[in-house]
């Protein structure tokens, strides 16, 4: 958003449109703007598709604009559902990031006020609206977003403007927010990219802040006083700044995984009643007679897809195969009205993925896909979506989206444990709890990162590379190799950890480093019995750990918190972290490794 003063500044559509356009790497689904000027009110325009679909209404008295560019989470990309939401009168708009997790509760509240759209979002302009209604005069913005912003729940960053008002409001809490200070207009974005061409005066908002802006300048209210944030001069160029001043958009992807994963799980774990909720909906008596449950992916989300297979038969006790999807035929001796097949994609387009749905669904079996991108073919092509909202990401080599694969597909393995009967509330409740965890502790893992960058350093150069686990340990060893092949280009391959001495371990000698995964979940003794074989033939091993469990013998040991069956899942980021560290050292081309592409639609 930005605030001047209407007169010499009468571009206020124009910024926040080019505003917009520095921000589409975060998200690019549908935009929008709300422009306020004194004689012209509140005018709004939004639709869906990129930003360069969106025509700015040419409002010459506009003093202040907010906008928005959508990265689906509650709704398809429609224009209806692109921001800004307004209220029923349209005079105050809203522009939101992130999700209001009690947002339902909320909406049943405002059971006279009529919604237009299926976002969450849309519950704040209506409930600010109230507030304004139940105020004695014609009530103050700022006040009114202070009162709704203590009753939402989830994390949140808001932009609100109001007819009448010369001030854009805004809240944070979770979500990132950044002020810029220009001399003739303020300026408020999720990231210093929107605005960067026009000042380098920058304050970053803390959780539970609210601000007021216009054009005389900025108030920032912390738990109702006024407080002073510091104000800092940004040094990075823009191509910095959209990778959050990190080099690449992997590393940078890594280390969102803390806030991706709390997006994954907002609202969805009933911690207490033991019980996760996707918003799917079974034909009456599917999952009773549920027989099995087959995953189709490729890469990466095909050994999410490993990971989840495990968990699928632990949890909800029905057998469950992973297939490479390029290979999947519905195969013999199965009965089609009693098959789940689960898509897992985080584009939702892969050409071999939406071949295997095609062939499923003319088998006859009920189709599932979990996807990252709303409005993305698969979703379309089956009978239920679950989606990951792990944001975008661009790195070519996936990180954050196979945490929220798993993260997404354990709930599902929970849910459909609950209702078949199959699981207790009492078994269910610690996995619940690791997923709960799971942010927390990945944060510790990145928070240890120079431990890792260390051994990257000291290995790096070696001939190849064997990642090993057991059980959920198994699908964590390949996407570390693969993580490690796509990016660096060396010699990389994961396998079950008992397999090394029935082959593999011909190719170990000193030069070939063993990275293992020694956790919850991953038969972690044995596993440690496999890595001692590879050491006696001279081969450095380099361990991810459960917390407590010490193998004194490792040469690198990192270690992971106690998450339960989600720990293979935190000790993946060390992995992801190696690799990056690897591939960096050698100058690679991190964020678009040769020969490969993001999104593959050729089968
Ligand atoms: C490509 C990408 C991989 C990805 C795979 C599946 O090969 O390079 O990183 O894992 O496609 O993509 P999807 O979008 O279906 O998860």
């Amino acid at each position: 958003g930005a605030a001047g003063d209407g007169g010499g500044f009468a571009r206020v559509g124009d910024i926040v449109h080019e505003g917009l356009h520095n921000l589409e790497y975060r998200g690019y689904d549908s935009a929008g703007v709300a422009l306020v000027g004194e004689a012209s009110g509140l005018t709004v325009a939004k639709r869906s598709g990129e930003v360069d679909n969106l025509t700015v209404p040419d409002v010459a008295d506009a003093a202040l604009g907010i906008g928005h560019t959508r990265w689906s989470t509650h709704g398809p990309p429609t224009d209806e559902n692109a921001h800004p939401h307004t209220d029923c009168v349209g005079d105050i708009a809203v522009v939101h990031n992130g999700i209001v997790e009690n947002h339902e509760a909320l909406k049943a509240e405002l059971s006279d006020h009529e919604f237009t759209s299926d976002t969450d979002t849309e519950v704040i302009p209506h409930l600010i609206e109230e507030e304004l209604a139940a105020a004695s005069d014609a009530g103050d913005l700022l006040d009114a977003v202070r009162a709704v912003e203590s009753r939402l729940e989830g994390s949140y960053a808001i932009c609100a403007v109001r007819e009448d008002d010369d001030r854009i409001v805004v809240a944070r809490r979770g979500s990132p927010l950044v002020l810029g200070h220009d001399e003739d207009a303020t300026f408020v974005a999720s990231d210093v990219t929107a605005f960067l061409e026009h000042t380098r005066d920058a304050t970053y908002l803390e959780d539970g802040d609210v601000a007021s802006l216009s054009a005389e300048g900025v108030e920032v209210y912390a738990d109702g006083e006024l407080v002073d944030r510091e104000t800092e001069t940004v040094t990075w160029e823009a191509d910095a700044a959209e990778k959050g001043g990190y080099e690449h958009y992997m590393r940078k992807e890594i280390h969102e995984q803390p806030e991706s994963l709390r997006q994954t799980i907002a609202g969805r774990l009933d911690v207490d009643a033991g019980d996760a909720d996707l918003d799917t909906s079974f034909p009456p008596g599917f999952l009773a007679d549920l027989e099995e449950i087959q995953i189709v992916a490729c890469g990466t989300s095909n050994y999410a897809g490993r990971y989840a297979a495990q968990l699928f038969e632990d949890l909800s006790g029905v057998r469950a195969t992973v297939e490479t999807a390029s290979e999947y035929e519905f195969g013999a001796g199965r009965s089609a009205d009693r098959t789940l097949v689960v898509a897992v994609t985080q584009s939702g387009e892969t050409a071999d993925t939406l071949g295997a749905i095609r062939r499923a669904n003319a088998a006859g079996a009920r189709t599932f896909a979990v996807t990252n991108t709303l409005g993305s073919t698969v979703t379309r092509e089956v009978d239920d979506t679950a989606f990951i909202r792990a944001g975008p990401e661009i790195g070519v080599a996936a990180t954050k989206t196979f945490a929220s694969q798993v993260a997404t597909l354990a709930m599902l393995a929970v849910a459909i444990g609950r209702e078949r009967g199959a699981l207790a509330a009492a078994d269910a409740r610690p996995v619940l709890e690791g997923l709960r965890d799971l942010p927390g502790a990945v944060q510790q893992v990145l928070d240890n990162e120079d431990a890792v960058r260390e051994a990257a350093t000291e290995y790096g150069d070696s001939e190849a590379f064997f990642f090993v686990g057991r059980q959920l340990g198994v699908p964590v060893a390949l996407e570390g190799a693969l993580k490690l092949k796509e990016i660096s280009y060396d010699h990389a391959e994961g396998f079950a950890a008992g397999e090394l001495k029935h082959g593999p371990l011909a190719l170990v000698t000193p030069e070939t480093p063993v990275l293992a995964v020694l956790t919850e979940g991953g038969r972690a003794d044995e596993t440690m019995n496999n890595v001692t074989e590879a050491q006696t033939r001279g081969a450095p091993a380099i361990g991810c750990v459960s917390a407590g469990d010490k193998y004194a013998t490792l040469d690198v040991s990192l270690p992971v918190p106690d998450v339960g069956v989600v720990e293979p899942l935190v000790a993946n980021v060390y992995l992801q972290l190696f690799a990056y560290h690897v591939a960096n050292d050698k100058g690679r081309s991190i964020d678009k490794p040769r020969n490969l592409a993001k999104s593959v639609t050729v089968e």
